[in-house]
């Protein structure tokens, strides 16, 4: 697939899914106005809409309807939308600008910002609940692991605990595998779970493919911090070495970050390999993510 193709391709997913999310909340509102709009500029304004686009093209490459995609696709990105409204808090990353926005309690208030995160993740939960699709539990316990505990949070608490610190390369991945990579092996996982049983061999090596591009997409997020600038990434650039975080630049260096980052994309390709033809989008995918400009 060439880059103008990609492109388009992406850009025809992200309308899809922007479209069934703006439905979502045209279709019900909270009792709360405030609570309401909050939610709503947490989710709907901006974002690139990379979780959705791992659900349609995992789900596709094993032979998933468009149409059956749209609920996890919904589901993970409300999931992640919570998690960037949380992790904004002034108790965490403590910023101001999100995706060319005022922050979720900068526009509103911390209140209003918590609780805007918490049903936004109980609203997926819903979503998915009442698909009716076969496999739904397995979707629910997948999204439920990835989301929590072992999950996204574990990987919060760890990036909290590790400010002013110097992590080795393993407790580093362990952290970015943790608030980064569950979410997006989780998005690929729904994909493929909307498609086939919990036993399809395929489901593996889509996992395989997921954990490269969950590590390499946080490095790449690092890098950014780094290199990018405000008005392009849509939030403050240099805010992890402003806030002594822990980053994959600090421990390797830009050059070896992005050496790094490369590996793991091609890793993840290779991974690829048992899905034949149907897997080349997610490859592109793959790509297109330590590439962006934001
Ligand atoms: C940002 O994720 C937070 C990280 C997990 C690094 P994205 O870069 O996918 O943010 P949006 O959704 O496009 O705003
Ligand atoms: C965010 O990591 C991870 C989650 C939101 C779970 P960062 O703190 O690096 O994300 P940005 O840079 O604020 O988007
Ligand atoms: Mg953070
Ligand atoms: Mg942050
Ligand atoms: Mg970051």
């Amino acid at each position: 697939m060439n880059a103008e193709a990609l492109t388009a391709a992406l850009a025809a997913d992200r309308a899809r899914v922007d479209a069934r999310l703006e439905a979502l909340f045209a279709g019900r509102r909270a009792p709360s106005p405030r609570l309401e709009a909050a939610m709503r500029h947490g989710v709907l304004v901006g974002g690139k809409r990379l979780r959705p686009l791992l659900v349609y093209a995992a789900g596709r490459a094993l032979g998933a309807t468009d149409a059956a995609l749209d609920t996890p696709a919904m589901a993970i990105e409300l999931i992640h939308a919570y998690s960037l409204v949380h992790d904004d808090l002034p108790a965490m990353d403590d910023d101001d600008l999100r995706r060319g926005q005022p922050t979720v309690h900068r526009a509103y208030d911390e209140a209003t910002a918590i609780l805007a995160g918490d049903a936004l993740q109980a609203l997926a939960f819903e979503m998915i609940a009442r698909s009716g699709h076969p496999r739904l539990a397995a979707m629910i316990g997948s999204l439920a692991e990835a989301a929590g505990r072992d999950g996204m949070v574990g990987g919060q608490a760890l990036d909290l605990a590790a400010v002013g610190g110097h992590p080795d390369a393993e407790a580093l991945a362990t952290m970015h595998a943790h608030k980064t990579g569950a979410l997006i092996r989780a998005a690929v996982r729904l994909g493929g779970l909307t498609a086939v049983a919990e036993d399809d061999p395929r489901l593996a090596a889509l996992d395989a493919y997921a954990r490269a591009i969950g590590l390499a997409f946080q490095i790449h997020d690092d890098v950014l911090d780094v290199t990018g600038d405000t008005a392009t990434l849509g939030k403050a650039s240099g805010a992890d070495a402003a806030r002594d975080k822990p980053t994959y630049p600090s421990l390797l260096g830009l050059a070896g970050a992005r050496d790094r980052a490369a590996a793991l994309v091609e890793e993840a390709v290779a991974a690829l390999a048992p899905l034949g033809a149907p897997g080349a989008p997610l490859g592109a995918l793959a790509r297109y993510m330590i590439e962006r400009d934001h």
